[in-house]
């Protein structure tokens, strides 16, 4: 038991057995681990007592904590939103949300390889990214056009800087097939052609945005793994702001996450990709292995 009557033991347990389930078909070493440690009392009496670090070395801890948050960007995550993307009128300035590094910017640079159906993409050196389909999903016969491009984030990584890039690869899991072959390939197509991300705050820094696309132009805002990361009331509010803003909103995001999108029970990892927060479009799997398109409700 810990100084202030908690056990710290349990709840380090169940945390590290729930992170063994997520971890579960994509990292048999996370999964051997995190089962590991809930079962070993030793190891957990040791987590235990990291709480006396936050007492002890409140500086140190707080200057890691402060440099650096989680920012994985995952190009594969482009093929689960590409046939949302390619249902939207040509041309197209897209506006990603969270942007992390811009990797999921580069829809036109990546190949597609949906089984049957390749999509060859304009850098013969980026990633190719293998998609599994499950049901009818639209996949679209190319790219659509993408007159401009922009990402917002709190913290934009800089593919051109080796730490950045260093921490973008600490945030891959282990064993985890060829994602960090992945990200150094788009890493490398990054920064042949940068990708804009402006440093701002998707709650308030959203519309200066919009307003520098071009006209003619389709907006498109979207963003994944992003609104997880912010409070539910500042969800509700970003949700407000993106309805009015008159743009196309594609959100693919844990379920529950986005206001307004319909949950179907499901919270096992994978994320629902939705128009508008209010159509669930499809069910794609968190990194971008799948996508499952879903049935247009009756009567849209
Ligand atoms: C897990 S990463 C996802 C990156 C990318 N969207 C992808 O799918 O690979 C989440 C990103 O959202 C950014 N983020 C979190 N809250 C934000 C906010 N309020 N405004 C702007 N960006 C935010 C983080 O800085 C981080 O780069």
């Amino acid at each position: 038991m810990s100084m202030d009557g908690l056990d710290p033991a349990i709840s380090v347990a169940e945390n590290y057995r729930v992170w063994a389930r997520e971890a579960q078909g994509r990292s048999p070493a996370y999964v051997t681990l995190a089962n590991a440690v809930a079962d070993d009392s030793t190891i957990l009496g040791f987590l235990g007592t990291l709480r006396d670090l936050v007492r002890q070395e409140p500086d140190r801890l707080s200057q890691v904590m402060r440099a650096r948050r989680t920012q994985t960007n995952e190009a594969a995550r482009c093929a689960t939103l590409l046939p949302a993307l390619a249902q939207l009128p040509e041309p197209l300035a897209l506006i990603e949300v969270g942007a992390s590094a811009g990797l999921t910017l580069l829809f036109d640079r990546y190949t597609y390889d949906y089984g049957d159906q390749v999509i060859v993409g304009s850098d013969p050196q980026a990633p190719t990214l293998h998609c599994g389909l499950r049901g009818p999903v639209p996949v679209p016969a190319r790219v659509p056009e993408i007159a401009w491009r922009a990402g917002l984030d709190l913290n934009p990584l800089d593919v051109s800087s080796d730490d950045d890039v260093r921490w973008l690869s600490c945030l891959l899991w282990p064993g985890e097939g060829d994602r960090a072959e992945r990200l150094a390939l788009a890493v490398a197509s990054a920064r042949r052609f940068p990708p804009v991300i402006q440093r701002g705050d998707l709650l308030t820094d959203l519309p200066a945005l919009v307003s520098q696309a071009p006209a003619g132009a389709t907006v498109v805002v979207y963003h994944s793994a992003v609104l997880a990361y912010v409070d539910p009331e500042d969800r509700e509010r970003f949700a407000e702001t993106a309805r009015g803003l008159g743009v196309a909103w594609l959100s693919n995001e844990a379920p529950g996450v986005v206001p307004g999108v319909p949950l179907d029970g499901r919270n096992d990892g994978t994320f629902v990709l939705a128009r508008d927060g209010a159509t669930a479009l499809a069910r794609t799997d968190g990194h971008g292995d799948w996508v499952e398109w879903l049935p247009v409700p009756d009567g849209s």
